[in-house]
């Protein structure tokens, strides 16, 4: 009876600390940010109904900046040239219907420095992408054309390199905001890898125009789930300037399904022995629990005579 009491006693603290002082502590030492769900709630709705036909022609001025891959196409620069006219490369377009909420993006098409909430970074410099839609209309019917272009299935890791490839880099996956790595190999005589040389000498030179252009160069992101909450990261990523008041990071305007993807991808990369830590889990406690029975009945026998 007396170990048992000792044993709750070890218990019901193990459980305080664990359910009461954690949580207290983490809240106490990381402000709690509201989140909205990937609803965007500062932007009106747009009530225009989009035509695709019209939007398809009015993407043809898209096609100066950015490419349209899964319709064939190309990048009008390569990533280093773009970074060096703009300060980033802009994103490929073929998924933005598919990853972005409609909403953001009809905003964003009106007036993209607001809407990605950076215009205290271009006070006294003009944002690289100029408004592209002078109306509800003409936003409306390029959403309904990036839409009418959407895949139905997109990938976690296309996900990532489409909204946030271009500022960061993922190490653990191989991934800079220039492309993949390149397998290359050592020349046998010099030992010299000429080809990953070059390759990081513009990875380096886009580095340099990108913090010109955001003030800071963005972390990889390989390990980010281990570091930073879920919940910061959704509420982050939903409005950076919540967490972190005149960043340079912009709003991305992802909708909820296009931020699960994202999500994904960072866990897949940073914590790649998750789903198999998860299952393991169940079956350890169940054994957990067995053993501590059978050591309680055999502390019972062993005991049994002496008292
Ligand atoms: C003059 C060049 C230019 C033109 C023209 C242009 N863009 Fe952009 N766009 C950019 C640059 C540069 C960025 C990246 C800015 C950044 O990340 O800071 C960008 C970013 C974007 C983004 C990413 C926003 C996000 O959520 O992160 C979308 C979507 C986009 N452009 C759509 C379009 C569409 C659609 C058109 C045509 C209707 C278009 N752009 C025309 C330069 C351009
Ligand atoms: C246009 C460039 C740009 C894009 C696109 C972008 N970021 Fe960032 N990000 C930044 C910059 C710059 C910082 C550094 C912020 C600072 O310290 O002011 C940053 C910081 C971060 C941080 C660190 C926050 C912290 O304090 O720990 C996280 C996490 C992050 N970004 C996630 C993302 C994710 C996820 C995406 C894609 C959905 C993304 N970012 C897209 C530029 C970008």
């Amino acid at each position: 009876m007396k170990d048992l009491k000792k044993l709750g006693i070890v218990v019901f603290f193990t459980l305080l600390v664990y359910i009461g002082v954690e949580p207290y502590a983490h809240s106490v030492m990381h402000k709690h940010v509201e989140g909205h769900n990937f609803k965007y709630p500062d932007l009106k709705p747009i009530a225009a109904k989009g035509n695709p036909e019209t939007g398809k022609a009015l993407a043809a001025a898209c096609m100066g900046c950015h490419s349209i891959k899964s319709q064939g196409v190309p990048a009008p620069m390569d990533p280093v040239s773009a970074s060096g006219a703009y300060g980033v490369n802009p994103p490929d377009l073929s998924l933005i219907g598919a990853l972005l909420d409609e909403k953001y993006l009809a905003h964003f098409l009106k007036d993209p420095v607001h809407t990605a909430i950076v215009a205290h970074k271009f006070k006294d410099r003009a944002y690289p992408m100029p408004p592209m839609a002078t109306d509800d209309q003409s936003a409306a019917d390029l959403v309904a054309y990036f839409k009418s272009i959407a895949p139905k299935e997109v990938k976690p890791k296309e996900a990532y390199e489409f909204a946030c490839g271009r500022c960061h880099e993922m190490r653990y996956a191989k991934w800079t905001q220039i492309g993949e790595v390149p397998k290359t190999k050592k020349n046998i005589q010099t030992g010299a890898d000429l080809a990953k040389l070059k390759f990081n000498e513009k990875l380096a030179e886009y580095k340099g125009n990108m913090v010109k252009y955001l003030g800071k160069l963005p972390p990889d992101l390989s390990i980010i789930v281990r570091a930073r909450s879920e919940e910061f990261l959704e509420t982050f990523v939903e409005d950076p300037q919540s967490q972190l008041p005149g960043t340079g990071m912009p709003r991305v305007g992802l909708s909820k399904e296009g931020y699960e993807k994202v999500f994904a991808y960072l866990e897949e990369v940073g914590d790649p022995s998750k789903p198999k830590r998860e299952k393991v889990g169940p079956i350890v406690l169940l054994y957990m629990v067995v053993f501590a029975f059978l050591a309680y009945l055999w502390y019972k026998h062993q005991w049994k005579d002496l008292h």
